[in-house]
């Protein structure tokens, strides 16, 4: 019999059918919102899970799941599963690193780019009505983009991409800040200087997060931080909303302490703190970093490959947890 998985939000009709002809699949291609509760229940007799971020994995669900094997996000960041308590039960994790890189660094830096030349709030007024002659000259101005300084804070993958963008194509100059220092010819290759985050928060036009979300980034950036960077500098945010407090950028926008902000993902996703939607210098976007279509394929079919593998006793492409092989 095929084995039984769920598919908890909607993916390309072609693909979900390439699945359905080698398992039996529990999906919701209606796309409406499954509570967790839902989530619980659909996955209770599953063997394997092809998951958003937004689905989260607890030892609550897993204790619910006695049949699960595999846990396959389609995203890259896997802050929505609690990996330690899969590992513990012999289930596989993965994750789509990789494929999305360059789709998610293009949206980090046209958030920037947006933020910086106001991009919103100049289509706000032009749909507004309100763009009259004579325009005067020094109305709705940015900042530039070329020449300035790019302060990115998580320097993975993606990060470096967005590094590569800016100093590559558009002759930044770079200031980073990750965990661990870049390699040294990496970092040459982009003339990167390595500094604290205070370092790049200070010394930054526009500030980039990228780094993945855990419980130790949780309010990285708040009043404190935003503080430090100058008040002419943007901030964008493509990681996780959690990184940044958000009534603290909105302190931060209202008063003109920093100039504008870029946000595609938010603390409580998909509510949206009320202060931040009544900003005008703020560009926001509902996490839409890898939404190209053919990423977003690439995702799904990477994921399948990482069921599939899975299943047939190999080590998946990308997986999260390792320790799993070891201790089973
Ligand atoms: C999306 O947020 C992802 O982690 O891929
Ligand atoms: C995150 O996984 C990244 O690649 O930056």
């Amino acid at each position: 019999v095929p084995r039984r998985i769920v598919v908890s939000c909607r993916i390309f009709p072609d693909l979900l059918q390439q699945l359905q002809q080698r398992y039996t699949v529990v999906d919701n291609q209606a796309n409406a919102p499954w509570s967790q509760d839902v989530l619980r229940t659909r996955m209770s007799d599953a063997e394997g899970a092809l998951l958003s971020p937004y689905d989260r994995v607890d030892a609550a669900l897993l204790e619910n799941c006695p049949a699960l094997k595999a846990v396959c996000n389609i995203a890259v960041g896997y802050n929505n599963i609690d990996v330690a308590a899969c590992t513990q039960r012999g289930i596989v994790c993965t994750n789509t690193p990789d494929v999305l890189t360059e789709t998610t660094a293009d949206f980090g830096f046209l958030l920037m780019m947006a933020a910086a030349r106001r991009l919103s709030e100049t289509e706000r007024f032009l749909r507004a009505g309100k763009w009259q002659l004579p325009f005067p000259l020094d109305a709705m101005t940015g900042a530039d983009i070329h020449g300035a300084t790019l302060g990115v804070i998580g320097m993975g993958r993606i990060g470096q991409a967005i590094a590569r963008r800016g100093v590559h194509g558009f002759g930044m100059q770079l200031v980073y800040h990750n965990r661990s220092r870049l390699e040294a010819d990496i970092e040459k290759g982009l003339q990167a200087r390595y500094g604290t985050m205070e370092d790049v928060l200070r010394q930054a036009d526009h500030v980039v997060l990228v780094l993945p979300y855990t419980k130790d980034v949780y309010h990285l950036i708040g009043a404190r931080e935003l503080a430090l960077m100058k008040p002419t500098a943007t901030l964008t945010n493509v990681a996780r909303g959690g990184i940044i407090d958000e009534n603290a950028l909105a302190d931060a926008l209202e008063a003109h302490r920093i100039a504008a902000a870029a946000l595609d993902v938010y603390e409580g996703e998909p509510q949206i703190n009320p202060r931040l939607l009544a900003l005008s210098n703020m560009v926001m976007t509902p996490h839409m970093g890898s939404a190209s279509n053919a990423t977003r394929r690439a995702m799904c079919q990477l994921a399948f490959r990482n069921l599939d593998a899975i299943f047939n006793g190999h080590r998946p492409e990308t997986l999260i947890n390792p320790e799993v092989y070891g201790s089973r």
